[in-house]
C-alpha cells in the first residue's frame, strides 16, 4: 500500500489509455489534472458517473484542467463501455480511461480498500495541480455515484487559492465571499483586495470573490 498525502507529489506512471500510452505527468502537462477510479465497466453507477464527466468537458476545459479515469479492466472492456456510455448517457466519452489491469496504478494511488473489496477500486478522485502535487482527494464508496458539481467546485476554490490568496468559507459557491488567508496581513490585503475587506475578527476577513465583476 502506498498511502498519499495532502502536498505530496502525485506518483507518475506509464499507462495504456483509450487514448494511447501515456506519462501521466507528461501528459497533464501544465494543466491541473484529475485522476478518478471507478470499480468496474459495464457497471450502472458508473455509467452515469463517466457520462456526466463527457458532458462537463468544457467546465474543465475552461478551468485548465485535464481529466483522466481509471479501472482495473482491460483496454478491450473500456472501449466497448464507452459506446454503451455515449449510447445511454448521450455524450461522448472525450477523455482517457486507463487500463490498469495489473492494478499497478490503483496500487501507486491507494485506489484499492480491500475492506470494501478486494480487487476492484473504490471511487476515488485526486486533484493534482500544475506543481504536480495532490491537492485533494476525495473517497466514495461503489455504490454512491459522485457529484462532480462539488469537484467543480473544489477546483475553483483550489484556483482560488493559487492565484487570488484566499481560500472560501463553509458552502461557498461561484460569486460568494471568500476568506482572506491568514499569512496575508492587513497591509498586504489592501493592495490585493481593491474591492476591499471586512475585518469581522482579526483572524476572520472577508473579501468579494476576487475574479469575478
Ligand atoms: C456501479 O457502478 O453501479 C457499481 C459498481 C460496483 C459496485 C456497485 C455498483
Amino acid at each position: 500500500m502506498n498511502s498519499i498525502r495532502l502536498g505530496d507529489e502525485a506518483p507518475n506512471f506509464n499507462a495504456s489509455t483509450t487514448a494511447g500510452t501515456i506519462n501521466f505527468h507528461e501528459w497533464l502537462g501544465e494543466s491541473w489534472g484529475v485522476l478518478f477510479s471507478h470499480p468496474a465497466d459495464y457497471t450502472p453507477v458508473c455509467t452515469t458517473e463517466l457520462g456526466t464527466v463527457a458532458k462537463f468537458k468544457e467546465d474543465f476545459e475552461k478551468r485548465n484542467v485535464k481529466v483522466a479515469a481509471l479501472s482495473v479492466d482491460g483496454l478491450e472492456s473500456h472501449n466497448g463501455w464507452i459506446k454503451d456510455i455515449n449510447e445511454t448517457q448521450n455524450t461522448e466519452v472525450n477523455f482517457p480511461i486507463i487500463a490498469d489491469e495489473d492494478s499497478k496504478v490503483a496500487e501507486l494511488y491507494d485506489m484499492i480498500h480491500p475492506n470494501a473489496d478486494s480487487k476492484l477500486t473504490v471511487r476515488s478522485v485526486f486533484v493534482i495541480g500544475p506543481d504536480k502535487k495532490v491537492k485533494l482527494m476525495i473517497t466514495y464508496p461503489a455504490s454512491t455515484g459522485r457529484n462532480f458539481h462539488e469537484l467543480l467546485r473544489v477546483i475553483d476554490s483550489l484556483q482560488l487559492t493559487a492565484y487570488h490568496k484566499v481560500a472560501t468559507p463553509a458552502n461557498w459557491e461561484q460569486g460568494g465571499d471568500c476568506v482572506v488567508v491568514p499569512a496575508v496581513s492587513n497591509e498586504q490585503a489592501a493592495e490585493l483586495f481593491p474591492k476591499g475587506f471586512k475585518e469581522v475578527k482579526p483572524y476572520l476577513r472577508m473579501t468579494p470573490q476576487p475574479d469575478v465583476n
